[in-house]
């Protein structure tokens, strides 16, 4: 009797027919070891961080560019290279990386570079409850009692420029001076060039020592990063030539942002892998487009202040219902009028309304066209820049919207019916 010999039954049940050979490779936390178009970033970055390895102070950095044009990464993985040469030398240069979306106060950075030198266990700095001065001098003594290089990193920057001003930055910009055994230096990333203008101009000349800029990447250049990932990630023929170039197109046509075309080729390969087909093609690409443009309208409208909500909702019943492809102020009131009456909440002022109309405008869903009418006046004509019915499927996402939609939408309909007999 013929037998196999396995080395292991599911290395031979192998994913050779399946697209995705590796699927980390194409998620957003993936750090590649190369990155095709920013050799020369790549090498200024390290070239100034270099000095941290003879145990000198590398000068602060400012990092701008549009938003996924490789700032993070490139940043990490310098920092990890020269964090590994370092433990090579025996010259540790530690490296701290905090994202200033998250952590946007003087307290929370401050916390989180002392939790970082001395560990979790070993920190003593509550949570919340010392003055700034106490929590600075405590991680200043720390940082100098380590007698080595340390590298900060503050992604987002200008996040916590906005929530908290820039006297955080003055202060550890500022540290090296009180620093007798160890060396800091800070690397700021923001994808705001004109946040420098908020901050005090000390703060911008010491943190700003050296500055780089990565520009948006072209088609072509999108083309080869994708291609570098695609040979990692996806098994041999299953993604044609033309499903890259066309997310390196799109990408290419609006920001330049390798996010961007990364995120469509792996959600067009997820949506046909679900399909069950054996590979990619450029309708997969549309699919995914679709799904993407949907999902960050669905964040737009579920992240909108409730009465937001509400007056979006009554234009959109108005169109459902009422069949109102245009309506005024007018109209709108009236049907918001009535969803507040309905859902028992406050109604706001006629000025109010208006006001937030306005700001529905700014979020690029609805369209507020002032018409003229001669002797009548002028008027606010109101559409829905979205067809109503994808509206719909998002508002029946949402507990807040559902809830109007039917027991406001009923009404409207009874009252239509009315009307029509
Ligand atoms: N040249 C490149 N080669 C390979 N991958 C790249 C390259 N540039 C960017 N990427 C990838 O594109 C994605 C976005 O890059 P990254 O997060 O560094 O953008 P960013 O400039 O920090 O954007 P943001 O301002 O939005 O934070 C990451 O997955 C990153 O690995
Ligand atoms: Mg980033």
């Amino acid at each position: 009797m013929q037998s196999t010999s396995y080395s292991n039954l599911f290395d031979e049940i192998s994913r050779k027919d399946t697209i995705i050979k590796n699927r980390e490779v194409l998620e957003t936390t993936y750090l590649p070891d190369n990155f095709p178009h920013r050799d020369e970033e790549v090498k200024n970055l390290a070239e100034i961080l270099q000095p941290s390895l003879d145990g000198s102070k590398p000068s602060n950095i400012l990092i701008y560019g549009q938003t996924g044009t490789g700032k993070t990464a490139i940043t990490k993985y310098v920092c990890r290279q020269l964090s590994e040469k370092s433990r090579e030398c025996k010259k540790e240069v530690k490296m701290i990386y905090i994202n200033c979306k998250q952590t946007n106060t003087a307290y929370g950075i401050l916390s989180r570079i002392g939790e970082e030198v001395l560990g979790e266990k070993e920190n003593e700095i509550p949570i919340a409850g010392w003055r700034t001065e106490q929590i600075y001098e405590i991680v200043r003594k720390r940082i100098d009692n380590e007698g080595s290089s340390i590298v900060i990193i503050l992604d987002e920057v200008d996040a916590l420029v906005q929530k908290s001003g820039s006297d955080i930055l003055y202060h550890l910009t500022g540290m090296n001076v009180d620093l007798v055994n160890s060396k800091m230096s800070l690397i700021g990333i923001s994808n705001n060039v004109g946040f420098t203008k908020n901050i005090d101009p000390r703060v911008k000349s010491r943190l700003g020592e050296e500055s780089m800029t990565f520009s948006p990447y072209n088609a072509s250049q999108l083309i080869d990063i994708l291609e570098q990932r695609a040979k990692e990630a996806f098994n041999r023929g299953m993604v044609n030539d033309v499903v890259i170039r066309m997310c390196a197109g799109r990408a290419a046509q609006e920001h330049g942002d390798a996010r961007q075309a990364l995120d469509l080729l792996r959600i067009a390969v997820d949506i046909a892998e679900r399909d069950g087909v054996k590979s990619v093609d450029i309708n997969y690409v549309e699919r995914a487009q679709n799904r993407m443009e949907e999902d960050q309208l669905k964040k737009v409208i579920i992240t909108l202040p409730l009465q937001h909500k509400a007056i979006l909702s009554s234009i959109v019943l108005n169109e459902l219902y009422d069949k109102l492809k245009t309506q005024t102020t007018g109209d709108v009131q009236e049907i918001y009028s009535n969803v507040c009456e309905r859902l028992e909440i406050d109604e706001l002022s006629g000025r109010r309304v208006s006001q937030i109309i306005s700001e529905l405008e700014m979020h690029g869903l609805i369209s507020g066209k002032v018409v003229s009418w001669g002797r009548h006046g002028r008027s606010r004509v109101i559409k829905l820049e979205i067809g109503s019915r994808e509206i719909r499927k998002i508002m029946k996402k949402d507990s807040y919207m559902d809830d109007i939609l039917k027991r406001a939408g009923e009404g409207l309909l009874r009252r239509r019916q009315l009307r029509i007999t």
